[in-house]
């Protein structure tokens, strides 16, 4: 442990011996308040590491590199946003995570479909992946050659600069990633490691034979078992086996050696100096391995989750950080940080489990296995958030754990069993047309892949040309949208979904993409569908009208802010989710019908956990309703829902 006085004359070591030349104060103020805080985190890591001390003042010079190079106006936003507290919590705040080449064709033309966007309501993007990624090898560009240099598919980092100054002219947010879990075989690091550099090589987990691979595959769940089977991949020009714990030709980075991980500052910070609002950490539960586990959510992890927060937190303020940990329930709440990190490692990351738990709810009209996971989520620290979403580039796992499944009095194994075959539309008379994805016969595990309006069922009400399960189905996307925008958090609507894109199944005829089937809901828009959005009574015109408002409904309740407010119902009836949020004197009731057919509620449910209500207002339909006697009843039709906002 170093002490203040040291820290200090390092500082002034490293300006001096650098030339650094620095005069923003706020900066050098950031850096001495957390550079004790720096130190010691990297210590807990790289305490044995031969080059420790070099390697730690490379690191901070690389602070200083990125705040010389972060430009004035992103500065300004930095103290724009600190003024604004927890600006990314708001109610106001809407996202979309889309492709530039499947939404628009290139970057170059994003800028013409930022009204469309607007006109939904949408002021947030999640970009999907930009960066060099070789064409057929690329997992939907997770699979990164070059972290600086955007694919020629998507055109030049100077059409993204001109794309940011546009967003940011009409109040829009950024979301990029960063993969920090791998590269591309074809990175400039692999291919020099492929050639027998050994500074490369350990860059990466590099083993001459089995035993060490042996070793970890004891304790490795796979992640694609079908397209990826195993942890390890055979490099023929190097002989040696590589780590690979996604596809074969994503090869994991070390992050035992420091130097990968100050390379991978070096890129997240230039990101940030890019203009990125939230930085989206690709599978960050994997970035440690160790034998002996499974190589997810190590304790490390969070230490260097929270070592880049604070470099962030010096060098570009003004990014929140979004954790994709896409795992247990009881984990997933550990990337908001833990003890003295609490809020201050990641600040958001994905409901994963309630969106789960929402297609649950839908496919069995019950709310038990939902409620029961609640404590879990729940735990999420004030100041941190979640991305709330339906659907999104992945497939849906039903990652939630056993015991939940239990609390709910049903068996695990048959229940998951039921959800796998409802989606892949196998279970009899099933609404859904989905696909199970990465099935692992060895676990008996699978996802589920498919749009939000096929697994709601529309493909299929549409090809039996059947109005009813037509309006069902619409009924039902909105209602899941509906649940997931006020549920609490940053909501991120997945492209297409706004006019009710179907599955694609083009992918299987394209040899890149066919082991993948996570495909068929990635869709190419078709401007003329989408077009359609504005032909009163289409179909498109239904889906997008009702999205628009829920995001409309969303803007004007301060309540929906994402404060920690949030408080479920006993359930009075095991087919309704109500919740509760509440701030200051406002009071907002979300009350969902997750079953086909009408039931009804008793009014005792509002005065559960607040001042009984006299009136509500449903902002869904406009309709004030006077609250009844606890022996009477709200009704609700098959799927329906309120947005209730308490005004007496
Ligand atoms: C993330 C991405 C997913 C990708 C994986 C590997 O989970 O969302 O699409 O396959 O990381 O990078
Ligand atoms: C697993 C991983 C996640 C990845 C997904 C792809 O859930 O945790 O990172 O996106 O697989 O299917």
């Amino acid at each position: 442990m170093v002490n203040d006085q040291v820290l200090s004359e390092f500082l002034q070591h490293i300006i001096e011996r650098h030339h650094i030349q620095s005069n923003d104060s706020a900066f050098l103020e950031r850096l001495s308040e957390r550079l004790a805080t720096i130190n010691r985190l990297y210590y807990q890591i790289y305490s044995t590491h031969p080059k420790k001390d070099e390697l730690f003042e490379q690191l901070i010079v690389t602070l200083f590199k990125a705040n010389h190079e972060r430009s004035s106006t992103l500065k300004k936003r930095d103290e724009e946003k600190a003024e604004k507290g927890h600006w990314f919590l708001s109610n106001e705040m809407v996202g979309m995570s889309l492709y530039v080449d499947r939404f628009a064709g290139n970057l170059k033309k994003m800028p013409s479909k930022l009204a469309y966007l607007r006109n939904l309501g949408v002021n947030f993007l999640h970009i999907m992946p930009l960066f060099q990624s070789p064409e057929g090898e690329s997992d939907g560009g997770y699979a990164v050659s070059d972290f600086r240099k955007i694919d020629e598919r998507f055109g030049t980092l100077e059409d993204l600069r001109t794309l940011i100054k546009e967003m940011q002219k009409n109040e829009m947010h950024l979301m990029l990633d960063i993969v920090v879990n791998h590269t591309s075989h074809r990175h400039e690091w692999a291919e020099k490691a492929k050639k027998g550099d050994l500074y490369y090589q350990d860059f990466y987990y590099m083993y001459e034979n089995r035993w060490i691979p042996n070793e970890y595959e004891e304790h490795m769940p796979e992640i694609f078992p079908e397209a990826a089977p195993g942890n390890f991949t055979w490099s023929e020009e190097c002989q040696k086996w590589v780590m690979t714990v996604f596809h074969d030709y994503q090869w994991d980075l070390n992050f035992m050696n420091p130097i990968v991980l100050r390379e991978m500052i070096d890129n997240i910070l230039f990101y940030a100096n890019l203009g990125v609002d939230v930085l989206r950490v690709d599978a960050p539960a994997f970035i440690w391995k160790q034998t002996g586990t499974s190589c997810q959510n190590l304790p490390q992890v969070h230490t260097l989750l929270q070592l880049i927060k604070q470099c962030v937190l010096v060098s570009s303020p003004g990014m929140a950080l979004l954790g994709e940990a896409i795992v247990a329930p009881k984990e997933i709440t550990k990337y908001f940080g833990t003890g003295e990190f609490m809020a201050l490692e990641c600040d958001f990351a994905y409901n994963a489990v309630h969106m789960a738990l929402q297609w649950d709810m839908l496919a069995t009209g019950e709310t038990e296995v939902m409620m029961a996971a609640q404590h879990e989520i729940l735990k999420k620290p004030f100041g941190t958030s979640w991305i709330t979403y339906t659907r999104c580039h992945d497939d849906i796992g039903l990652g939630y754990e056993n015991q939940m499944i239990k609390a709910a009095g049903k068996q695990p194994y048959p229940h998951r069993r039921f959800l796998m075959d409802y989606y892949s539309g196998k279970f009899p008379n099933s609404p859904a047309t989905g696909e199970l994805f990465s099935s692992n016969p060895k676990t008996g595990d699978a996802r589920i892949s498919g749009t939000l309006a096929s697994l709601c069922g529309l493909e299929k009400a549409l090809r039996e040309n059947d109005s009813f399960s037509i309006n069902e189905s619409i009924q039902k996307i909105i209602l899941m949208q509906a649940h997931s925008m006020f549920i609490g958090g940053l909501p991120i609507l997945y492209y297409g979904d706004e006019v009710g894109y179907t599955n694609d199944y083009s992918f299987r005829d394209d040899p890149g993409k066919s082991y993948d089937n996570r495909w068929m809901h990635r869709p190419v828009i078709d401007w003329k569908k989408n077009k359609l959005a504005d032909k009163e009574g289409s179909i498109e015109n239904r889906i997008f009208s009702q999205t628009q408002k829920l995001i409309q409904i969303r803007k004007q309740l301060p309540v929906i802010a994402d404060l920690k407010n949030l408080t479920w119902s006993t359930p009075q009836n095991k087919h309704v989710a109500v919740f509760m949020r509440d701030k200051d004197a406002d009071r907002f009731f979300g009350v969902f019908n997750f079953s086909s057919f009408p039931t009804n509620l008793t009014w005792y449910v509002f005065k559960e956990h607040t001042q009984a209500p006299k009136r509500l207002l449903d902002h869904w339909s406009g309709i004030e309703i006077e609250v009844g006697y606890d022996h009477e009843f709200l009704e609700l039709q098959p799927y329906q829902f309120y947005l209730f906002e308490v005004i007496d």
